[in-house]
């Protein structure tokens, strides 16, 4: 069984359950305020004191784009390198992915024919993403997300769950859409967009 670290998760077991269904053993978590000395029976270190270079790590942290950017760039300058956390259940269809991968996508997401998803992106359970799509870098895309084909996100762009984005729309740099949004049109960069249809 291949060995990985979490970055983020420590009080999330879900997280270590997605790693374990997809055939990872779990070492330990990276944390930069630990609840515990260990967690789940095993450690939890501070990024600084973290030496096992030669694991991979998967990159978990929630809660907004900005603080998983922040880890992202902790592990890059610390020489740390991540891996892709795909659940088994998750279809993909021949998608690309970017350089430095560290994210994740989770139970019963479709990635259909032609994506390119960069490095750093979150996709959780549930959420579809048609065909032809681009995700930029470090883009977290809630539960139950429904992309239409040849949509383009941009990078830190933060998804709400169970969003709608309709055929080619593009949704702008750091842009956060709603939960529950239908987006009929493009969205700015960092523009915030909510409703149906999005303003
Ligand atoms: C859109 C969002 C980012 C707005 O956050 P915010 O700026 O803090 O918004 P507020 O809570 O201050 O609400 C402002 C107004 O927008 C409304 N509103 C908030 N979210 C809304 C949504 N998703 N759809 C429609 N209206 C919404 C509020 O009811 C409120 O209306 P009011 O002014 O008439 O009272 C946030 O509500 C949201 O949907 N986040 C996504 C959460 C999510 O999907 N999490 C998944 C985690 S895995």
């Amino acid at each position: 069984m291949p060995k990985l670290w979490i970055y983020g998760g420590a009080s999330n077991p879900h997280d270590t359950a997605v790693a374990t269904d997809a055939g990872w053993d779990v070492v330990g978590y990276i944390d930069d305020s630990p609840p515990a000395d260990t967690v789940n029976g095993r450690p939890v270190v501070l990024p600084l004191d973290f030496t096992a270079l030669d694991l991979p790590v998967a990159n978990t942290v929630c809660g907004s784009t900005v603080a998983r950017d922040d880890v992202y760039r902790t592990m890059l300058d610390l020489g740390m390198w991540g891996t892709d956390l795909i659940h088994p259940s998750a279809i993909t269809h021949g998608y690309q992915i970017g350089g430095h991968v560290c994210g994740y996508i989770q139970e019963f997401v479709t990635i259909q024919a032609g994506c390119m998803v960069d490095s750093n992106v979150s996709i959780h359970a549930n959420t579809v993403v048609g065909h032809e799509t681009k995700i930029g870098e470090g883009v977290f895309i809630a539960h139950g997300v429904m992309i239409s084909g040849r949509c383009t996100i941009g990078a830190g762009a933060y998804i709400g769950a169970g969003a709608v984005l309709l055929p080619g729309v593009k949704i702008g740099a750091f842009a956060t859409v709603g939960a529950g949004a239908v987006v009929t049109k493009d969205v700015a960069p960092a523009a915030t967009v909510k409703g149906n249809p999005a303003k």
